[in-house]
């Protein structure tokens, strides 16, 4: 399996009224394609910060971060911010969807700025409803995002990452602002697309969502202190197992 992502004695370092704050100590994993890799751990462990400096949208002090064999520290601004909107998908418990724009447009945006392809605004427009129709909210589309649901607007998020293919799609919590049925559609809808090939790489605080992923991590204090390895499940029965023996594991860790 090809790597998409290759994270080398990963360091970030806020200093504060001169005292240093080390929030990544040395971090080092990998992400293979087709993997859906959870991130668990305390509040205030690093996940975020992590996310955000794999994924070239902050910066880091020490250490490398290849994305498919390039080294992210290497690139250019302009570089990066190609390979954020072209090669990756992001998701956050925030949503960030923009007000004046229709939710169909917040979908598109992204291959409206894509300089990449091609594509015809009819195009692209057909493409963002075949998205919305798959996530089961094709009515939604003329909406203003005040007009929706949270469940529904979580799945809109999910379209707009889709857009561009991404190679991969990083998610902050993106259940975190949803209730019990609104996160359950949410993850499914995740969980489906990394069944047909997408790589995801999510923070998450929920046992339920961490039992879909294929493997978790772990941190504590900015390094990782566990990992647990599981694959893809297939049946309902063998993912309640998995619940229990993922909550098990967090106890030992001190969860
Ligand atoms: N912009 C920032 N400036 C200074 N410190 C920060 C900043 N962002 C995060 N931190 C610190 O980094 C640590 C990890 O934060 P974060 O990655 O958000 O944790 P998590 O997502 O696991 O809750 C915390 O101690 C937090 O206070
Ligand atoms: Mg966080």
């Amino acid at each position: 399996m090809s790597e998409v992502l290759k994270v080398k004695d990963l360091c970030k370092t806020y200093i504060i009224n001169k005292r240093q704050n080390n929030v990544l100590r040395n971090v080092n994993f990998s992400v293979s394609q087709g993997e859906m890799l959870g991130v668990m751990g305390p509040s205030g462990s690093g996940k975020s910060t992590l996310l955000y400096s794999v994924s070239g949208m902050d910066s880091f002090t020490a250490g490398e971060v290849e994305f498919q064999g390039r080294s992210i520290a290497k690139m250019s601004k302009r570089e990066l911010a190609a390979l954020r909107l072209d090669g990756m998908g992001f998701i956050f418990q925030q949503m960030y969807m923009l007000k004046n724009l229709s939710i169909l447009d917040n979908v598109i945006l992204p291959a409206c700025q894509s300089r990449k392809r091609r594509e015809s605004r009819k195009e692209v427009v057909s493409r963002g409803e075949a998205l919305m129709r798959k996530l089961g909210i094709i009515e939604i589309g003329d909406n203003d995002i005040n007009e929706v649901s949270g469940g529904q607007l979580q799945r809109a998020c999910i379209c707009r990452s889709m857009m561009n293919h991404p190679d991969i799609i990083f998610a902050d919590e993106p259940t975190g602002a949803l209730n019990r049925a609104s996160s359950e559609e949410v993850m499914e809808e995740l969980a489906k697309l990394n069944g047909e090939g997408t790589t995801i790489m999510l923070v998450t605080h929920d046992v339920k969502v961490a039992a879909k992923c294929t493997r978790i991590l772990y941190m504590d204090d900015g390094n990782i202190a566990g990992e647990k390895v599981m694959g893809k499940y297939t049946t309902q029965k063998e993912l309640r197992e998995r619940e229990r023996a993922v909550s098990g594991w967090l106890m030992e860790l001190g969860w």
